[in-house]
């Protein structure tokens, strides 16, 4: 039968032509020369009138066949063909991809977590006390005496209902003890408030972290040790400490701790007043005055606190210069801490 013939013919020419179709237009041309009223299939229907009434039924299921294959081909042709388009004008994947504008850490929290990280690896929890805290906690329980300088308003803010911002993180200490009985083994972060000049080295709020460790037979070389393991834990495990003798009035005997830094820069014979040492906290053993304080038997047990200041250290780790710059907010400062 030659139709059948023809429709093969028409079907392999056909899938030859669309491969080569490279847009939309030409696919509208490949249809219409195939399927429109006037195109080669239509053509072949014609041809149905002459054929016998035994070949017509055959024929006629063969060029149906062959236009519903031509319309497939075509129909999926476009899906494939417009997605590719839609993708090709509103996305370009070679684009580099928007900056998200991430927030930081602040450095001084770095810090303290850097410093809880340290303590909690040596079985330290963490407390906290309150920021506005009564005269007794701040002061009195920790045996500092009413003409104590540190009491002057010069040096600390007191609010109109008599309470005081907190002057020290050693508050905690005796917010802890009064709640809590022996073992004692604690650090305490949060910020403390006094009344001194703005300058490049203090603030008028700051940082400290207070440690409490009280327990039976503890002795000045415990506290020794847990600092210098500190110590080494945050500047390496090179670094030179030394204990000088100082006064605190709820610790006895006190002492404050010392690092070398070194005297290689400029800055650091600056920041170390020329002598390469710099301090960084104030410890010593609990006073027996505090533990009456706080109800505990102090013939029983002894203990050790340690108070260090954060902008110190971070200033330190992280090479600020100006304590001011922690208290700015300024996002260029901020954002190299990343
Ligand atoms: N509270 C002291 C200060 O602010 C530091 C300190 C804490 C000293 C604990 C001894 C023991 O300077």
């Amino acid at each position: 039968m030659l139709i059948l013939n023809k429709i093969k013919e028409i079907k392999d020419e056909f899938n030859l032509e669309l491969s080569n179709v490279k847009n939309i237009q030409e696919l509208d041309t490949l249809k219409n020369k195939y399927l429109s009223r006037k195109g080669l299939v239509a053509s072949l229907f014609t041809m149905m009138g002459t054929l016998s009434s035994q070949d017509r039924p055959i024929a006629g299921n063969e060029l149906n066949n062959l236009k519903k294959y031509l319309n497939d081909k075509i129909s999926s042709h476009i899906l494939i063909q417009s997605s590719e388009i839609k993708i090709s004008t509103k996305i370009d994947y070679t684009l580099p991809g928007a900056n998200l504008k991430n927030g930081t850490v602040h450095p001084l929290t770095k810090t303290v977590l850097m410093i809880e990280d340290i303590f909690q690896k040596i079985g330290f929890s963490i407390a906290y006390g309150p920021e506005i805290d009564s005269d007794f906690y701040n002061f009195e329980a920790l045996n500092i005496p009413r003409h104590h300088p540190a009491r002057d308003m010069q040096d600390t803010f007191y609010l109109n209902d008599g309470n005081v911002l907190r002057t020290h993180t050693s508050n905690s200490q005796i917010h802890f003890m009064m709640d809590n009985e022996p073992p004692v083994r604690i650090i305490a972060p949060g910020r403390v408030y006094r009344n001194e000049d703005v300058s490049v080295r203090s603030y008028c709020l700051f940082h400290q972290i207070e440690g409490l460790y009280v327990d039976k037979n503890v002795s000045f070389s415990d506290l020794k040790s847990v600092l210098n393991y500190f110590a080494r834990e945050l500047f390496g495990n090179d670094v030179k400490t030394r204990f000088r003798p100082s006064y605190f009035p709820f610790t006895e005997p006190s002492a404050e701790m010392d690092v070398y830094w070194g005297l290689n820069s400029e800055s650091d014979k600056r920041i170390t007043k020329g002598t390469g040492w710099l301090e960084i906290l104030g410890c010593g053993m609990v006073d027996p005055e505090v533990f009456k304080n706080v109800k505990y038997d102090h013939s029983l047990y002894s203990g050790y606190a340690f108070g260090v200041g954060i902008e110190r250290i971070a200033m330190l780790l992280y090479g600020v210069e100006d304590i001011r710059e922690f208290y700015k907010g300024d996002t260029r400062f901020l954002g190299q801490f990343r």
